[in-house]
């Protein structure tokens, strides 16, 4: 009798909390790219609970973790140097699973609103800028859904899979100035780079800045964006991501935010340091206290003398300094675009 009872608990229980078939999570795939030596990257999964997952490799045991009551996984690699490709496998028990062609280099995050999910389709020379890409040795881009959500989720929603820039959708549909801030940096550095974009047109700031930073900001002055609108892209197109090691942000966002200056100002300070917290913590990170943090100036989108609203946010870009980086935002960096309009542009400015 008393076996029974404890058999049907356990059934119950384990009904629960059983877990899942041994995995990745979503966005760990083949052909991408996890951050390189000297930091550790994060890898996560799921699996059943209470479970050993061992990690390979190239068929060299490298790390083992243990499946949590939330039936995840997790555990850093060992510093790798750059370059590959690799193959990454997880055994468990009978399972395993294989992602193929990883990489090792660094991870950019590309977030913001219109600006930045600007496609590589409606550049000026996109053929020539596909072709860069194209030859650039090692880069690869992945876009997250968009997907808005009042719950904080596990997992993003994936748009396609990791891959090498081609002349075809995927890279068409990607956002221009991450693909094109990657050109930049790729001939200096000769290292693989893993571009992930993570951007809504037409959204405010409050929706990519979690609890924590809305809270931090509640006695400036701050506006909700729309009523409950608040952390709704945090929630479903950043905090899944945070336990991905990277290598820093960049940020093209600020219109939305017009007319709202001075909140903006608390705002942004607080989201740039709560992202960093944020992917640090979830990611086990203990190289970087400050993940630089890149944005683009707004740019002028007429060709008037305007009063208010984007000079004022221009300013609160900089946290009233003018400048960046200084004692608001540091291991900051700006892009200035204030000389560079295209008033003549089909897309507006
Ligand atoms: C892998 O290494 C861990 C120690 O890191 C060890 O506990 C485990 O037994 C090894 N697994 C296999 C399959 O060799
Ligand atoms: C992985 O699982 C498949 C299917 O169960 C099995 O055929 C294969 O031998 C396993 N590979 C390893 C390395 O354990
Ligand atoms: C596009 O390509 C042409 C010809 O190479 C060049 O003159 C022009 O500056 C390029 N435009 C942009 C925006 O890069
Ligand atoms: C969040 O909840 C509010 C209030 O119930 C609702 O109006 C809104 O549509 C929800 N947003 C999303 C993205 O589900
Ligand atoms: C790519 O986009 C074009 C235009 O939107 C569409 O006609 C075509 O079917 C798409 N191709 C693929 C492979 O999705
Ligand atoms: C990071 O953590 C690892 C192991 O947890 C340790 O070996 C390494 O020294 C730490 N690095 C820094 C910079 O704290
Ligand atoms: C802006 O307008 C002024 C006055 O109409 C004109 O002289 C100038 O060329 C314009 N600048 C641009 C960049 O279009």
């Amino acid at each position: 009798m008393v076996v029974k009872i404890i058999l049907i608990v356990t059934l119950i229980l384990c009904g629960k909390c059983d877990g899942f078939p041994l995995r990745f999570a979503n966005y760990y795939e083949s052909h991408m790219v996890l951050q390189m030596a000297p930091k550790r990257a994060n890898i996560w999964g799921l699996g059943t609970v209470h479970h050993r997952v061992d990690v390979f490799i190239d068929g060299k045991n490298v790390s083992s973790a243990t499946v949590d009551t939330h039936s995840q996984w997790r555990l850093l690699l060992p510093a790798m140097p750059k370059g590959g490709p690799h193959d990454i496998m997880i055994t468990s028990g009978t399972e395993n699973a294989t992602i193929h062609d990883v990489l090792f280099g660094d991870v950019w995050i590309c977030s913001g609103q219109s600006n930045m999910g600007f496609t590589v389709a409606r550049l000026e020379n996109m053929s020539t800028t596909i072709s860069e890409a194209q030859a650039t040795n090692g880069l690869r881009i992945f876009h997250v859904k968009n997907i808005a959500s009042n719950k904080t989720q596990r997992e993003p929603q994936i748009d396609g899979s990791w891959q090498h820039p081609g002349n075809d959708n995927v890279t068409k549909t990607f956002s221009a100035v991450c693909l094109l801030y990657a050109l930049e940096l790729a001939p200096h550095l000769n290292r693989p780079i893993g571009l992930v974009e993570s951007a809504w047109g037409g959204t405010p700031i409050q929706v990519w800045s979690s609890p924590d930073a809305i809270d931090a900001c509640k006695h400036h002055g701050a506006t909700r964006a729309t009523p409950h609108a608040n952390s709704v892209l945090w929630n479903s197109m950043i905090a899944p991501i945070t336990p991905m090691t990277v290598t820093g942000f960049i940020w093209y966002q600020g219109e939305a935010n017009a007319g709202h200056a001075a909140a903006y100002q608390c705002q942004f300070t607080a989201m740039i340091n709560d992202w960093r917290a944020k992917f640090r913590a979830s990611s086990h990170q203990n190289a970087t206290a400050k993940l630089p943090f890149g944005f683009v100036q707004l740019a002028p989108n007429a060709n008037k003398t305007i009063h208010s609203g984007w000079p004022d946010l221009r300013w609160s870009q900089t946290a009233g300094y003018g400048y960046v980086p200084n004692p608001s935002l540091s291991d900051v960096f700006m892009s200035v675009a204030m000389d560079l309009p295209d008033f003549n542009s089909p897309y507006g400015s």
